[in-house]
Parts: structure tokens; sequence; C-alpha cells
């Protein structure tokens, strides 16, 4: 693995956040790479900075001092406008509750973010049709969030992230607001996407079991990764 350049390089990452009159410090020297195709786990304690990690790395948040390069990319002080450009084209996120746009259909919600990405070429119609079928949700494409399971509105969710094709699928406990069946669903969906598309993906997850089919498991304990054994 280690030939390839990684798609996350990071350098002693820290966040200190302001909580009233104190500091919180949330991340204190994270390094991490994690290379082309990984499927990596993040777990870790409530408040060890697991989801403060995730927005850092998907440039959601700057961090307070270190440095974070995405595909080769130095992100640490880029302009907003550019990181927007860079999540556009370079992650995905997916979260625990799905967000999606409860007027839109499955389908309508996957077909927003490759119109607004406004490739070339690309029928964002057939693409999102692609994408949802892949993910087992052929037969639910107009349908509305309200009227999908909390699974299925989740992989449409991972629909909408992988839309214009990211190198890296970020996801912050994907599975924590789903009935263990449904999550052990979703998450194989996320290891069908890496063996069938080669997406990157890091995952968050308070569940061990599901940790434990990931390549490889950090853990995250007062913003600092303990371990990061290569299995
Ligand atoms: N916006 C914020 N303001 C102040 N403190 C925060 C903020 N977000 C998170 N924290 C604190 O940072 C630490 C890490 O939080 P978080 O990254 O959400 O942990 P996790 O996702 O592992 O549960 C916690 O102590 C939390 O209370
Ligand atoms: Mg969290």
């Amino acid at each position: 693995m280690n030939n390839y350049r990684p798609v996350i390089h990071a350098v002693e990452l820290t966040k200190s956040l302001p909580l009233g009159k104190t500091v919180v410090h949330a991340l204190r020297g994270v390094n991490m790479d994690i290379f082309p195709g990984e499927m990596v786990g993040i777990v870790g304690p409530s408040g060890s900075g697991k989801s403060t990690l995730l927005g850092v790395i998907g440039g959601l948040d700057s961090p307070t001092s270190g440095r974070i390069e995405i595909d080769g990319i130095d992100i640490t002080r880029m302009s907003e406008d550019r990181l927007t450009e860079i999540r556009n084209e370079k992650i995905g996120f997916v979260f625990q509750f799905f967000n999606l746009i409860p007027t839109l259909t499955a389908l309508e919600n996957v077909v927003l973010p490759i119109q607004f990405a406004r490739k070339a070429r690309v029928s964002p119609n057939r693409r999102a049709k692609e994408l949802l079928t892949m993910l087992g949700l052929s037969d639910r494409m107009h349908h509305r969030p309200a009227e999908l399971s909390g699974g299925q509105q989740q992989r449409v969710a991972i629909a909408r992230a992988l839309a214009n094709n990211p190198p890296l699928l970020l996801a912050d406990e994907p599975t924590g607001n789903l009935d263990s069946e449904s999550g052990r669903l979703v998450f194989e969906t996320l290891r069908q996407v890496r063996h069938e598309v080669g997406t990157t993906i890091v995952i968050v997850t308070h569940d061990p079991n599901l940790a434990a089919q990931t390549d490889r498991v950090l853990t995250l304990i007062d913003g600092r990764i303990v371990n990061g054994v290569l299995r």
C-alpha cells in the first residue's frame, strides 16, 4: 500500500475549541496516512474527537495547527471558495442522520449534486440511476425519504455522496441511527462501494463488530490516535 500517495496525509493536527471561558483540546496532534482503496475504521469513546477529526479531514473545519493534505493537495489554509471546490470534487460525506431533502425523491436527491457540479457529458439522471441501482434501490427511486426505511435512506445518502465519483468517502457513524440489521446492510453497502468503485473510505463507528471488518482500525482517545495497527 505504501507505494501510493496517500489520499489523506495528516501531520500533527490539533483543534482547540473555545468553550465558555475555557478551551477544549479536541485534537492533540493527530498523524495519519490513509492510502487509496483502504477502508479504515475510527473508533473511540464519545467526545474523543472523532467527528472533529472527520470535519478537519473533510475540509468542513480548519485545524488550529498541523497540516492536512487530501489527494496530494494541501487544504490546511485554503480559501473557503477553493475548499468548496475540493469538497465537491474529492470528498463524499455520509452522516448519522441522513440529511436528505424531504421534498425530493431518492432520484432527485442524488441528481442534485451532479447537476451542481455540471461536468460535461454526464447525464445527471443516468448517473444517479446507475448509482441507486448499484446500491440496490432501483425500485425505490421515485420514493421520498419519508417513504423509505432508515437503511434505505442511508443508502440514498451514500449514492448522493458518490454522485461525483469522489476518491474519498467520509462516514460519521453512518449506522448509528439504524437497527443492527439495517446497520449491517449499510456497512455491507460501503464495503461493496470500496470493492466495486475503489473509493477510499473512512468510517467512524461505535460498533466493534463493524470496525473489525475494516482493513485497519484507528483508536482515538482524548484527541490522539493510540494505535494504528495494520491487520
Ligand atoms: N463546536 C464545539 N465547541 C466546543 N467544543 C466542542 C465543539 N465540538 C466538539 N467539541 C468538543 O470537542 C471534543 C471532541 O468532540 P467530537 O469530535 O464531537 O467527539 P466524538 O465525535 O468522538 O464524540 C468533545 O470534548 C466535545 O465536547
Ligand atoms: Mg461524533
